[in-house]
């Protein structure tokens, strides 16, 4: 927070954006951090994830995309996606159940170190050809789908009473391609 406040009005996006990333670093959800994730997922979204969401994210398969976010030495950010196979054989799918990031913390570049890192993880997953990513945003989100379409998603339908216990109960589906060498070393 002290690094933002203190940063000149001309200094330019990427910069700022190149030294809030020195601070983030990412690491898999474990079932030593699960108390940290389910923490997180209470404080940022109205819905009570089951023991089974729990169990999910700590298997092997899904290392990469359940990711925990840190800034600095502070947890702050969080990203769970899981594997689903698509009709065509040797294909599937990522599904992202949650992604969210503590609101003193936004701004920072976390929610799109997140998202960059699952998109690399599934341009170069092998056990399956990971073709899309995507996810139901609430429908009053609009700042998460402003997210979201700048990193390249779009809204291909849109589901209604998606949502059981919380109002509106519509979501915007959106998505986007995973897309070879998008993100180099
Ligand atoms: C959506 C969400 C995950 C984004 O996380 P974030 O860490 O704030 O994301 P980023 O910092 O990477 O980008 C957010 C915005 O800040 C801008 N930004 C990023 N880094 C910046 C920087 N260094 N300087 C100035 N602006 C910056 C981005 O351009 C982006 O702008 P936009 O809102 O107009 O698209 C976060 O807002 C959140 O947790 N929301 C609540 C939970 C939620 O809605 N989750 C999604 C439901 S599916």
């Amino acid at each position: 927070m002290a690094d933002s406040s203190s940063s000149s009005a001309v200094e330019s996006k990427p910069l700022k954006a190149a030294r809030a990333s020195t601070k983030i670093s990412l690491t898999p959800v474990t079932a030593n951090n699960l108390g940290t994730v389910r923490k997180l997922n209470s404080v940022l979204f109205p819905i009570k994830y089951s023991d089974r969401f729990y169990q999910d994210i700590l298997l092997p398969e899904v290392e990469e995309f359940c990711q925990l976010a840190y800034y600095q030495d502070v947890p702050v950010g969080i990203i769970c996606c899981r594997i689903e196979a698509s009709e065509k054989a040797g294909e599937g799918k990522l599904y992202c159940m949650t992604m969210g990031v503590l609101a003193p913390y936004r701004d920072r570049h976390i929610g799109s170190e997140c998202l960059q890192h699952v998109l690399k993880a599934a341009a170069s997953y092998s056990r399956l050809r990971l073709t899309d990513i995507y996810m139901h945003v609430q429908i009053s989100n609009t700042s998460a789908r402003r997210f979201y379409e700048r990193h390249g998603f779009r809204q291909i339908g849109l589901q209604e009473r998606y949502y059981k216990k919380i109002v509106p109960r519509d979501a915007w589906v959106l998505e986007r391609p995973v897309t070879q060498g998008e993100f180099p070393d």
